[in-house]
């Protein structure tokens, strides 16, 4: 452990981060030991990372000097935040910046932020096409992380792009619903456009890979992303592998999306209307080529229903 890079990973228990301690763990000779930080080490999922031989520290995004002391002696720093605990952008965007302070105050080498795009830089201000929420954000999870971006720019960092995660189809509800006609069908105001998707625990992959390559990556933008696919592509796909017939496509408008009153379908009726509208801004930050690069065996939409299709219910 002595001689290895100590790489700090924020959200280990969570989705982005988790993937990364994996990636760390299951290559011991890679040269890079796992600091898995959570607020609760007594936590099953931070216990089972410690009986695989990372090592375990509390922080909290709340609190800076917490997170400094979890990131002194780290060579690298995996930083995320996690928007949708709470819902609010101002403290997403203030939790990054703690982030940012704590890993110029401990030193750190390479810092990894996971970011994603300012939205509100694809429209005029006063573009009426989807409403502000939250007073100034188009899709404050997008906007606020951005906003984030300035703190760590003075850092050796790479800005780490996520995308659509395939996972969404259980862990989020968005699976195809099964009507009173047998039909299995879903909703997204995409029209035609592509979504770029990736498998979750890919990410931290990606990210690992990052660290790996070292400095040639810091000031750079990476996005990590498996697959540029429609929804129609997508249906077709997961029709075959959960074998439930073909699936119907009901390609809303973003108005209509937005009025379905599930909690954040706002938020999500903005940030699809931004996929359809800016396909090729999002799209283009997202090269598939570059993540497939730095992490070749990323699972494609088919291999991620192959592995998990099993969790998405029917
Ligand atoms: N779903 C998608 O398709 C998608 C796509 C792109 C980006 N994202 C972004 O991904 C982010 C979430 O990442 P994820 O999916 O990896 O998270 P996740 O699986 O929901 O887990 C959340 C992680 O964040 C940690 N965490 C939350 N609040 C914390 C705090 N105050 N202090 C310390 N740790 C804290 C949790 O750690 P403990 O509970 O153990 O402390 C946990 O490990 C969101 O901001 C979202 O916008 C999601």
């Amino acid at each position: 452990m002595a001689d290895k890079r100590i790489i700090a990973v924020v959200g280990a228990t969570g989705s982005q981060g988790h993937g990364l301690c994996e990636a760390i763990l299951n290559d011991p000779r890679g040269g890079c030991a796992c600091r898995a930080i959570t607020r609760d080490p007594g936590k099953e999922k931070a216990r089972a990372l410690a009986a695989r031989g990372a090592e375990v520290v509390a922080a909290d995004l709340d609190d800076v000097e917490s997170l400094k002391k979890a990131f002194t002696g780290a060579y690298g720093a995996y930083c995320v935040t996690n928007f949708w605990e709470h819902l609010s952008a101002a403290k997403e965007t203030q939790q990054a910046k703690n982030l940012a302070v704590a890993a110029k105050a401990a030193g750190v080498k390479h810092v990894i932020w996971s970011t994603l795009e300012d939205t509100r830089g694809l429209m005029s201000a006063d573009d009426r096409r989807m409403p502000m929420l939250q007073g100034v954000y188009r899709v404050p999870h997008f906007d606020a992380k951005a906003e984030a971006d300035k703190y760590f720019a003075a850092l050796p960092v790479t800005f780490l792009i996520a995308s659509f995660y395939w996972d969404n189809l259980y862990s989020f509800g968005l699976a195809p619903k099964k009507g009173a006609d047998g039909v299995y069908s879903w909703a997204f105001p995409m029209a035609d456009k592509r979504l770029a998707g990736i498998a979750a625990e890919d990410i931290g992959q990606v990210a690992y890979g990052i660290f790996k390559a070292g400095p040639a990556y810091v000031g750079r933008r990476v996005g990590a992303a498996s697959q540029h696919l429609t929804i129609e592509e997508m249906g077709s796909h997961l029709s075959k592998a959960l074998g439930v017939g073909p699936i119907r496509y009901d390609a809303v408008s973003p108005d209509a999306y937005r009025g379905f009153g599930f909690p954040g379908a706002q938020e999500m009726g903005n940030m699809m209307q931004v996929y359809r509208d800016f396909e090729k801004e999002i799209n283009g930050a997202r090269d598939t080529e570059v993540a497939r690069a730095l992490h070749p065996a990323m699972l494609t939409f088919d291999q991620f229903l192959a592995k998990h299709g099993d969790k998405i219910p029917r």
